[in-house]
């Protein structure tokens, strides 16, 4: 029997003295951007097939591993199709920052590489998830002995939290016996407002609980859950043998950043013995600072709570953190720990794979970590305030201004508004504002965002980035009021 030579040794990563001059000038490119992003046009402008046109359609035979040639590649073939996030004039959806601290995290994490799925992988990377997660429990003014766990995004924590609702009724056992052809399964049903956000509704059909059954409670004038509302909906429900699984209440609603009255609606939730998920992505995070503390208030009656450090807490995306006051029944929901994966770890450590989907668990807390840390509790209230500051500002300016008008209250820092001259009918002004926005975000200098409330179009200005100052919502505030005047003409109005 012959023995086959071994295969030569190939030339495995690019060389430390390369990486580290690659790093240097990379890190430097990312100072200068960041110093400089105001120089980029916020909204992309390409069109769409230019950027796949540019990077070329088969993949390279041969490895280039000049990480120089790299970045001039990204800066001449990518770099035009990205649409700048962190630019203080983004306003669009809900404004987020990559802030320095979060961004040199990241790219420890990346360099760790760590896979935080048991403790034993890395118990750094899972006592850090939850000394941090506690932090920002503590920050958030909620009490102790909540359980966390990060994860990518609200929808995925969204998911998670309903996953554990289900569980929470044993009777049901879709755990072991799923849900198909079960004529013993009585139909379950998911509470959210009208405005709630789409995660809810799209975790509810992951869940085979079906689109059908998330209710819909009706809103009040200010876009509020009404409790009352919530309250019937259960109960003729129930009268009609359908099962009330879930409730979910939202801190600050996507469209307006209306703030559901959770006190209300966990009081309903406790009458109904019906698990209660608190949607915090955006507007929980404004408990951070002492004077919006009261918008969390009643959480701590809640089942589960999600909050998106990637939204407003600087954190670099993705960053979600889904609280839980019952991680026994999250664990029963998602623990399955074949062979390969048993540890002789001590039971009372925390794997977090037993407490979701996914096996992999990247190691976020360090980016989280790393924000506390360089802005501390007190820095990132100071943040969050003047960014709802800035936002009763730009309301101001729209409240003073002849033929604008608000759309929503502001209790945080989205302002949603519109443009109505006086001689226009409905249809013509939603027409209007769609062609402001239009014109307003081509200028590349700012980018917004719209929506519709009572079925009439609107526009959105979200402060959130950790660069914006008063300077770009005046910039925002004069482009839009030159659009609207050029945009009036142009159509006779
Ligand atoms: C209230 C609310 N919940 C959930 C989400 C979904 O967030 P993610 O992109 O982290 O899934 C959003 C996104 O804007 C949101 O506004």
């Amino acid at each position: 029997m012959t023995t086959a030579a071994p295969a030569a040794e190939p030339p495995g990563d690019i060389p430390a003295a390369d990486f580290a001059a690659a790093g240097h000038e990379l890190i430097d490119w990312i100072a200068t951007y960041l110093d400089d992003v105001e120089r980029y046009p916020v909204l992309s402008p390409l069109a769409p097939g230019d950027v796949s046109r540019r990077i070329g359609r088969a993949p390279p035979l041969q490895g280039n591993g000049q990480m120089r040639a790299i970045l001039a590649d990204f800066e001449r073939d990518l770099l035009p199709g990205i649409t700048h996030w962190n630019h203080p004039a983004f306003f669009a959806y809900f404004a987020i920052s990559g802030s320095a601290p979060g961004i040199l995290a990241e790219l420890l994490t990346a360099a760790l590489n760590v896979n935080a799925m048991l403790w034993r992988t890395s118990p750094a990377a899972t006592e850090l998830e939850e000394v941090t997660l506690d932090w920002l429990r503590a920050m958030l003014g909620l009490q102790p002995g909540w359980f966390g766990i990060i994860t990518d995004t609200a929808s995925i924590s969204s998911l998670l939290a309903l996953a554990a609702a289900r569980e929470a009724v044993p009777s049901l056992a879709i755990r072991a016996r799923g849900m198909a052809g079960r004529a013993d399964l009585p139909v379950l049903r998911v509470y959210a407002s009208a405005h709630a956000h789409s995660s809810i509704d799209k975790a509810a059909i992951t869940l085979g609980i079906g689109h059908d059954n998330v209710v819909h409670v009706p809103v009040d004038e200010e876009w509020r859950m009404r409790p009352d509302a919530l309250a019937d909906a259960i109960e003729s429900d129930r009268a009609r043998g359908c099962m009330p699984m879930a409730v979910v209440a939202t801190v600050g609603t996507t469209s307006t950043t209306s703030i559901d009255p959770v006190p209300e609606i966990a009081d309903v939730c406790a009458r109904q013995r019906v698990w209660l998920h608190v949607d915090g992505a955006y507007g929980g995070i404004a408990a951070i600072d002492p004077e919006h503390r009261e918008v969390l208030s009643g959480v701590d009656r809640a089942d589960s709570l999600v909050v998106n450090p990637h939204k407003w807490l600087f954190t670099p995306v993705d960053c979600s953190a889904l609280y839980t006051r019952r991680p026994d029944v999250l664990r029963r929901a998602f623990s399955l720990v074949p062979e390969y994966l048993a540890t002789t770890a001590p039971d009372d450590v925390t794997n977090y794979m037993d407490y979701g989907v996914q096996l992999g668990h990247r190691f976020r807390a360090l980016k989280l970590w790393a924000v506390i840390r360089a802005f501390g509790a007190d820095g990132l209230a100071e943040r969050i305030r003047y960014h709802c500051a800035l936002a009763q500002e730009f309301a101001s300016w729209v409240r003073g201004a002849p033929d604008w008008e608000l759309s929503a209250p502001v209790p945080f820092s989205l302002v949603c508004f519109r443009y109505v001259p006086a001689e226009l009918d409905a249809a013509e002004v939603d027409t209007l504002n769609a062609r402001v926005l239009e014109t307003v975000n081509a200028t590349g200098r700012v980018y917004l965002s719209h929506t519709r409330l009572a079925d009439r179009y609107v526009l959105r200005l979200a402060i959130g980035n950790i660069r914006t100052g008063l300077e770009h919502v005046r910039l925002a505030w004069e482009l839009l009021q030159q659009a609207a005047q050029d945009v009036t003409i142009e159509t006779g109005g």
